[in-house]
């Protein structure tokens, strides 16, 4: 039985295999579409969220399984005081696979210790966001062919974002690939992440405060919100949170193939006018995100179709 904590419990040659298969989902859609008949996918959410529990559900409903589940700690037992141990252990009666959310980062981990089911981070704190890793790789893969060869512009929280923290982890396993971190002071990229993943790895990379400044050299630019619930105190957050706006003018700046893509949801820091721009790819992201996380369940359940 394999979980998935981080997106490098996959070595480089399982991801792409799993990311070839999400895009034959994408093709024959019919194929697929009794894969998990009989089987329940239970979405365990201790945090709100849109994408990633619906686009579980929603594989998993495409896949012919079934869903059950709970959207907040407090719609559940959580609220009278259940572990995640605990919980886990009841839902193996129930599922056949669970995606866990949870504001404490390493609580997916704890509960897949005590599973009978695989178990799937689908966002833990501030800590990692895998299935939103693989979601980000297949949309790059898909749309520019390749992973490896690519300078990629992280901008916004750096500090808080998980997204950004798994997606860094997941590139630099492709050879060829720089990163440009633009974000303000306070919210750096964590420097574990700074000196123990990029300068460890030979990882060239560089840190900018300005997006303008960034934008010529880019092939993908990231944007990411700032994470209003990570942060201590109200008036850090109200002063950080249009840091950043991507704007029409700011995409002139850009190359005419870089791709734009927000794990979402966004706040400000993408105006509404560049989302007709072709290069604004983050809807169409969402949409890959439901193709990976089919090929997950597939892979995770060790269903062969
Ligand atoms: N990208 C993402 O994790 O979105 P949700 O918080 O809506 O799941």
């Amino acid at each position: 039985m394999r979980h998935l904590m981080s997106p490098l419990d996959l070595s480089v040659q399982e991801t792409d295999k799993l990311l070839n298969l999400a895009n034959d989902i994408e093709k024959n859609p019919e194929k697929y579409a009794h894969a998990c008949a009989g089987k329940k996918l239970a979405t365990c959410f201790y945090e709100p969220s849109t994408r990633t529990r619906l686009s579980f559900e929603a594989a998993m409903l495409n896949l012919g399984g079934s869903v059950l589940g709970f959207s907040s700690a407090d719609s559940s037992s959580a609220a009278k005081g259940e572990s995640v141990s605990d919980t886990i252990r009841v839902i193996s009666c129930y599922a056949d696979i669970c995606a866990m959310r949870h504001p404490k980062e390493g609580a997916p981990l704890v509960a897949s210790e005590k599973s009978a089911i695989p178990v799937i981070n689908a966002g833990d704190g501030g800590h990692q966001h895998p299935t939103q890793t693989l979601t980000d790789l297949l949309t790059i893969h898909s749309l520019k062919g390749h992973l490896d060869n690519l300078t990629i512009g992280l901008c916004g929280d750096l500090k808080f974002g998980r997204t950004v923290h798994s997606l860094i982890h997941a590139l630099i396993r492709y050879p060829n690939v720089k990163f440009v971190l633009i974000s303000p002071e306070e919210l750096r990229v964590p420097s574990y992440i700074r000196e123990d993943v990029l300068a460890q790895n030979n990882v060239p990379f560089k840190e900018v405060v300005r997006l303008e400044d960034a934008l010529p050299e880019l092939d993908i630019l990231y944007m990411t919100r700032v994470q209003k619930e990570r942060f201590f105190n109200e008036e850090d957050y109200i002063r950080m949170k249009d840091f950043y706006i991507l704007d029409k003018a700011k995409m002139e700046l850009a190359p005419k193939d870089m791709l734009v893509l927000h794990p979402l949801p966004r706040v400000n820091e993408i105006s509404t006018e560049v989302d007709d721009d072709p290069r604004a790819v983050y809807f169409k992201q969402v949409q890959y995100g439901v193709y990976v996380r089919m090929a997950l369940i597939l892979t995770l359940l060790g269903m062969e179709v």
